[in-house]
């Protein structure tokens, strides 16, 4: 079959895409699936360039890829939940011990898996699972964030941000962002209350006393976000643990996210889709064969919410 391999860590160029590759192997609790599309994260060029080889090296050659829709070919043992041809998503990445879902099949564990949205196409479904899983244990698991509270989504034209806007409003917050100029009309159209232009204006000097934040972007964003904070309030960052004197000297919760896609994440997500609170916003979507491309667009492209590879035509 065919799938998008590295063989070691690198940029782009270390992109190969394998006609020949073996159809992987499913182990107790697992599922093959038939991969109709898949979507790429920063997570993805991350594990290419070899940013987490300390903490999980991999073995080469290995299928990149997490974010998958499709349909089961199979059962592996022990799995009674679901059945051969059901549409599926979730995630397969290789450091939850799934096969890689940029590849034509894959093997995912049943527990990083759920039914797929009926409302939506597999490109759309496949769109969403790292993404959707962030925004909801952020907002709703840590945050608890509540009707009236006012919350800071840093990065709202991002895969998260544009999922995490439309949650907080769902939620009935009020919603400030950052986004770059170009992306102010669309985390308005996202239903954002306020937009903060990163690029013409200090975030922290116009926004005060927000109950949350929740940080997509990281780096010198993180730290600056604690003074939009009121006492009491609570940080979330997708970038480990945010910096605990600053935590400290604001008298405010922070948390260092790590996402589990799991399937009560993805049942949840699936009700949001299902009811339209959420709507998924594809910025591109490339074949498999074009994966550098599509790998480019994500890095170098600046995109509105997410982009795609099409793994089989329908
Ligand atoms: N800890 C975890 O478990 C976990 C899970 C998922 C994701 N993550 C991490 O979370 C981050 C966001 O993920 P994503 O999927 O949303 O990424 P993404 O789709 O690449 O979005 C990132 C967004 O941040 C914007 N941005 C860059 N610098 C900014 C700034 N100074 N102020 C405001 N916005 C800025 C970018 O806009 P421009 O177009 O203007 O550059 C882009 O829209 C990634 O680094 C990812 O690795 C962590």
């Amino acid at each position: 079959m065919k799938a998008v391999q590295i063989n070691t860590y690198g940029g782009i160029d270390v992109l190969e895409i394998n006609e020949n590759t073996p159809k992987p192997n499913l182990a107790k609790n697992q599922l093959l699936v038939e991969v109709y599309a898949a979507s790429i994260n920063p997570i993805d060029y991350k594990i290419r360039a070899g940013f987490l080889k300390e903490m999980m090296p991999l073995q080469f050659p290995a299928t990149l890829g997490g974010d998958f829709a499709g349909v089961i070919l199979e059962l592996g043992e022990g799995v009674t939940d679901l059945k051969v041809g059901d549409s599926v998503y979730g995630s397969a990445i290789v450091l939850n011990g799934g096969s890689g879902a940029f590849a034509e099949n894959l093997a995912a564990n049943t527990g990083n898996t759920a039914l797929k949205p009926k409302n939506v196409d597999f490109a759309q479904a496949a769109a969403l699972p790292l993404v959707g899983a962030s925004a909801i244990q952020a907002l709703e698991d840590y945050i608890k964030l509540k009707n009236g509270q006012k919350i800071l989504i840093t990065g709202g034209a991002g895969g998260i941000g544009t999922i995490a806007i439309q949650l907080a409003k769902s939620l009935g917050a009020y919603v400030a962002t950052t986004v770059g100029s170009k992306d102010i009309e669309y985390v308005k159209s996202l239903g954002a209350d306020e937009v903060i232009d990163y690029q013409a204006q200090i975030f922290e000097q116009v926004l005060k006393d927000f109950d949350a934040v929740f940080d997509t972007v990281g780096g010198e964003t993180s730290d600056k976000s604690f003074q939009v904070l009121k006492k009491g309030g609570v940080i979330v960052s997708m970038f480990g643990a945010p910096n605990a004197e600053l935590a400290q000297k604001y008298g405010v919760t922070a948390i260092g996210q790590n996402t589990v896609t799991s399937t009560q994440a993805l049942n949840r997500l699936a009700e949001l889709v299902m009811n339209g609170k959420i709507k998924i916003h594809i910025d591109k979507v490339f074949p498999l064969e074009e994966a550098k491309e599509a790998f480019e667009h994500l890095e170098e492209g600046h995109p509105q919410g997410k982009v795609v590879l099409q793994v089989k035509d329908l």
